[in-house]
Formats: structure tokens, sequence, C-alpha cells
């Protein structure tokens, strides 16, 4: 028996996509809907299911959407044959919808594209085509429903397969099948349609029945990334996890990823004993001979055929989120089983999904496809998206509410990082501090124009340096005078010019210095960023507090007149959002307390 068949079913409510689905059940043995997403979801908390049964490759992102409440409309069935057992993903068809195609679509081997004989190739067909060949389907079925409606006519059936055939190529589609069929009355679906006696290809179930999907050539080495370190007692430690492509026996050299650390496999555990040999789509426990530093995210890999490290890629992102994408923002990516800090650096260009063409574009909104260049905070053991699916497609999450922001493929890695290494130098931030004689820190204001920040900071500066600190203020005013001279006040720029200052800021901690940072910094999701970079104390988060008609009849700089006046776009509290922080370390209320008490409160907290 062939193994299991995931395919996609694109097209609309009106193409007959309904009808479709329901014939193959009706036709064939179904079992109950949502099973397989109930098989996926246990093997994946079990972690022991030998067999095929889950059908995700990006499960893990996909359940962690459901889980983070974005709603996406998709149904997975599960039915068989006595020849297969199939899961199809119903994609609903709309235009808004590219993320809900594209969830189906990447978990799925083959893509049965449905049009209507009475309109033949349109637009959207051109867009559910693109989207599975961007995430890594080579097979479609055209599906030409209707025919009834068009008295089987042959030479309209051949028009829209040629037609199709010009989409199909620059879409990355190798293989396609057209079947002339009408899912009303299941001619052509699972029995011959009597009057297309000129048609001798197969039926649509006969050719999900046969048709063989090699395993992409990256798929060929064995790789597993560690999902679970299992050590229940001091005598065993398994590392669990399901195997993303090759095959594994006891003996085998491997290889841990990213640190390249060398050994071979003892013995591979099962949920009922242990096994000879193991492959693609397993999921198992592996001992190891020797004891290595193994964690949740590495990758296990044949000794041999090495697994790729990288920290910059080139990657195609389908943006998901309301809100759109901002350039340099951190955000979180998982990618198999890690989970790191990334940010889009630069947006190469948005892709029309219908006509194919790329235009540049400063953002991506919802449901939005572009060419990116992405940065992670760590190295991620990684394949090429074509080559492995499971090692090389990411999802996005937004820092600060764990949702779903986007669905990503690597393309490949970007080398200009490759070549640089991590120096280390005998004398250590310890010895620095030591020799200053102070404990190093990051105070980091953040407020509104005109809160009181540099006024804050100027006297902590003064009342540190009485008491023999070594110190500096990282003013933004200044900074954008200097090294962010170049950024302006859109969201982008504001995230490059929080991660520069952050990352400033902590080579001035690392130098010894105890800096004082005065940004309106008013994204959380930066300043989130910028205590990432810092030891656990070392940061502080201040909030310089005031009202805004505080801060607007303050108004120092005229700044928030000219707001007002529409002269001063993007304007902080005006015309552009400030996120107030949700637990800072301290919060100073500059409207009803002087800044000599809010500088003791701060030296105090300090102490
Ligand atoms: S941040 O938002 O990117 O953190 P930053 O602290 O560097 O801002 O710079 C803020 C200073 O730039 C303000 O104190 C003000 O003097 C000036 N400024 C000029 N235009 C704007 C604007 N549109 N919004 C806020 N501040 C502005």
């Amino acid at each position: 028996m062939l193994p299991p068949l995931r395919f996609v079913l694109c097209g609309s409510v009106d193409d007959g996509k309904s009808t479709l689905i329901g014939r193959l059940l009706h036709e064939c043995r179904a079992v109950f809907e949502d099973q397989a997403r109930a098989a996926a979801e246990a093997s994946r908390r079990y972690g022991t299911q030998g067999d095929a049964t889950d059908l995700a490759l990006l499960m893990d992102g996909l359940m962690a959407e459901r889980e983070q409440g974005i709603t996406i409309d998709v149904a997975y069935r599960r039915f068989e044959t006595p020849r297969r057992q199939f899961f199809v993903a119903d994609a609903p068809g709309h235009e808004q919808y590219t993320r809900n195609m594209a969830t189906g679509a990447s978990t799925a081997d083959l893509a049965v594209v449905l049009v209507d004989a009475e309109k033949g190739v349109l637009p959207q067909t051109a867009r559910h085509s693109r989207i599975a060949g961007m995430l890594g389907i080579r097979h479609v079925v055209l599906a030409v429903n209707k025919m009834d409606r068009v008295a089987w006519d042959p030479a309209r059936f051949d028009a829209i397969a040629a037609a199709y055939e010009a989409v199909a190529t620059e879409t990355g589609i190798t293989r396609t099948q057209a079947i002339p069929l009408s899912a009303l009355d299941g001619g052509g679906v699972t029995r011959r349609a009597a009057p297309a006696a000129w048609f001798s290809g197969p039926t649509l179930l006969e050719h999900l029945e046969t048709v063989e999907i090699a395993p992409p050539a990256g798929e060929a080495a064995f790789r597993m990334p560690v999902q679970y370190v299992n050590r229940p007692n001091p005598g065993f430690r398994g590392y669990c996890g399901r195997i993303a492509a090759g095959a594994v026996a006891p003996g085998d050299r491997v290889r841990i990823f990213p640190s390249g650390a060398e050994t071979a496999v003892a013995r591979i555990v099962v949920w009922k004993g242990e096994r000879e040999r193991a492959e693609r789509g397993d999921s198992v426990t592996l001992v190891l001979k020797d004891d290595r530093d193994v964690s949740r995210g590495d990758v296990i890999a044949a000794a041999d055929d090495p697994v790729e490290v990288a920290d910059q890629f080139q990657a195609q992102l389908l943006w998901m989120g309301d809100e759109p994408l901002v350039v340099g923002r951190p955000y979180r990516l998982k990618l198999h089983t890690r989970e790191t800090g990334a940010a889009v650096t630069r947006i190469k260009h948005r892709l029309d999904v219908v006509d194919g063409r790329t235009r540049p574009a400063p953002t991506l909104g919802l449901n939005d496809i572009g060419s990116v260049n992405l940065a992670t905070d760590r190295p991620l053991p990684f394949a090429r998206y074509e080559d492995n699916r499971t090692l090389g497609g990411f999802i996005l999450l937004d820092r600060r509410t764990g949702t779903t922001v986007g669905a990503g493929m690597i393309r490949f890695p970007l080398m200009r990082a490759a070549n640089v290494r991590w120096q280390d130098f005998e004398v250590t931030r310890e010895n620095r501090a030591r020799a200053l004689g102070q404990h190093p820190r990051c105070l980091w204001l953040t407020g509104l124009s005109g809160s009181g920040k540099s006024t804050i900071a100027n006297l902590i500066e003064q009342r540190l340096v009485a008491e023999g600190k070594h110190t500096f203020v990282l003013d933004g005013d200044n900074v954008r005078h200097g090294l962010n001279r170049d950024l302006g006040f859109t969201e982008a720029d504001r995230a490059e010019n929080i991660r520069r200052v952050a990352e400033v800021a902590r080579l001035m901690v690392d130098a010894g210095l105890i800096v004082i940072v005065s940004f309106i910094s008013p994204y959380r999701s930066e300043r989130d960023y910028a205590r990432g970079l810092f030891e656990p104390g070392d940061f502080r988060e201040i909030f310089v507090d005031a009202p805004l008609e505080t801060c607007e009849a303050r108004d120092p700089k005229g700044l928030y007149a000219r707001a007002r006046r529409a002269e001063v776009k993007n304007f902080t509290g005006i015309s552009s959002p400030y996120e107030p922080p949700e637990a800072p370390d301290l919060r100073l209320d500059t409207a009803t307390e002087s800044p000599e008490r809010c500088v003791d409160r701060v030296l105090e907290s300090l102490a």
C-alpha cells in the first residue's frame, strides 16, 4: 500500500468544492471529521506513535496557532479506500483567506485545484497554484468540474487544461493531471463518466490512489529535531522527536547541531519496545552512545551529511497578523522544535499572488506574501524549505501576545555573517566591573516626550558621578544626531532606533558602565527585546509617567503644538501610539512627584 496522501482542495464554494468533498467522503469510507487533527494532537502529546498518523509537517505551528487564538478556517478530514488512506485539508477559497489556504497547503503532498468548466482558469486559480507551489507542492490535479454544464465538451476541457499549463509552469508545479468531472453526479470522481469516453486518463480517485510522491532530494539523509529530552531516572536519557528525513539504525554515526558534536545511536526506543530501524515520519526516542549536551531544538543528523546552521536567511513570508509587519521589530520565531528571537531586516519585495509580479513594499499586511531577509538571535540548524519542510518552515509570533503573525519558508542562508565568529577575550565584563568598583547596569527610561526623562536622567547621572560611579547617558535626541541620524519616526525606524541603542547600551554595560537610556521607546516589543539583551537584574525599566495633557502643557520643545498643527508627523501621543509598560521595575509619576524625589526612588531601588 502506498503511504497516506495528504492533499489540499483549493477552490471556491461556487466551483463546487463542498460538493466534491462530500462526494469523496460519501463514496469512500470516511473516518469521522477532524480525526486527523486529533491523531496529530495525540502523537504530538505522547510522542511515540510509530506510524504516520500525524498529518502535519507544520502541525506544530498550526497547533500553536489554534491554541493562540487565530481562527484558521481549515478543516481536516480523513477517509480511506482499500488502496490508500487520505487526509484532505479543506481551505476556503476567498481572497482574504490566503493564510488559511497556505496553512492547508503547508501540510499537503498534492493540491486539487478546482475550476468551473464554464468559467475556466480564473485569477484565483493562479493564486491557489502559486501558494501551493510556494509551499512546496509539486503535484497538482486540475479538477475541471461541472463538465455536464458544457456537455462534456472535449475541446472545452483541452482549452482549460492548456491554459492551466501556462500557470503551473511558472509556479513551481512540475506534475499536473487534468481530469474532467462532475462532482454533482460523481462522473469522473469515483467512476468513469459515460459522456467522457474520449478521456483516457484516470478518475480523480484513481489518480489520488496511485499517485506517487517522491520525497524531496533533501530528505535522504537522517535528520531529527529534538522535541523533548526524556530523563525519567538517572539511568536513562533519551531524545524524543519525529524523524524529519531519512532513516536511522542503532550504530549509525550522528552529529548534533548546532554544536556539531559527534556520537552514535545506541538504541531506538518506541512505545512498545525497541526498533532496529526508524524512518521519516516515525516518532522515536534515541539513546546515544556518549553523553553529549543535547537540548530541545537541536537537530540530530547523519554524521556524514551535516545540517546547515545560520542566523541570517532569505525567506518567503506570508503575513498573517492583523497589524502589519514592522521591519526591524523583534518577533519570536519557531522553526521545527526551536524557538528564538528574530527580526525581518529587509523586505526585498512583495509578491502579487495573482500575476506573479513582484513590487517593492515597505511592509506586509494581512495575507501578503513577501521575500524578506531575516536575522535570528541565535544560529539555527535548518534546511531549505524546498528540501525539507520541517526544517525549513517557520512561524513568527508576536512577542507580547504570542499570536502567530507570519508563516515562512527558508530559501537560503545569507552568507554575510557565515564567516564571522564570536571572539572571546581574556578580560571579562566581571573584571571590568571590578576594576570600576561598581555593578554595571542599564536604567531604561521610557515615557512620552516632555514626561521628564532627560531631566531625570541628568539628575541620576549627577548623583551617581558624585558617588564616584562611572556612567553614561544615551539620550534619544542626542543619539539621533549621530549613530541614528538616518532614522525618522515611523514604526520601523523607531524599532531600529531602539534596537541600535539597546545594543550600544549592552556594550556599555559590558564595558562596566552604569548606562542611563532616555528614549521614548513607545513599543513594548522593542523594550522587551532590550531587556532580553541583559542579565536578569541588570536591566531596569523605569516608566517616566505623566498624563499626555501635562506633557503637552510643558511642551519644552514646542513639538506638541506643531504636532497638533500636523506640522510634525507621527508624533508620539498625538498621531503615533505609546504603549505604557505593563510591569515596569519602577514607575515615576512626574506630574505629582518632584524630580529630586523621583531620583531618590531610582537610587533606592538600586541599593
Ligand atoms: S523613539 O520613539 O524612537 O524612542 P526618541 O526618544 O529616539 O524616540 O526621540 C524622541 C525625540 O525626538 C523627542 O524627544 C522629540 O524631541 C523628537 N521628535 C521629533 N519628531 C518626533 C515625533 N514624531 N515623535 C516623537 N518625538 C519626536
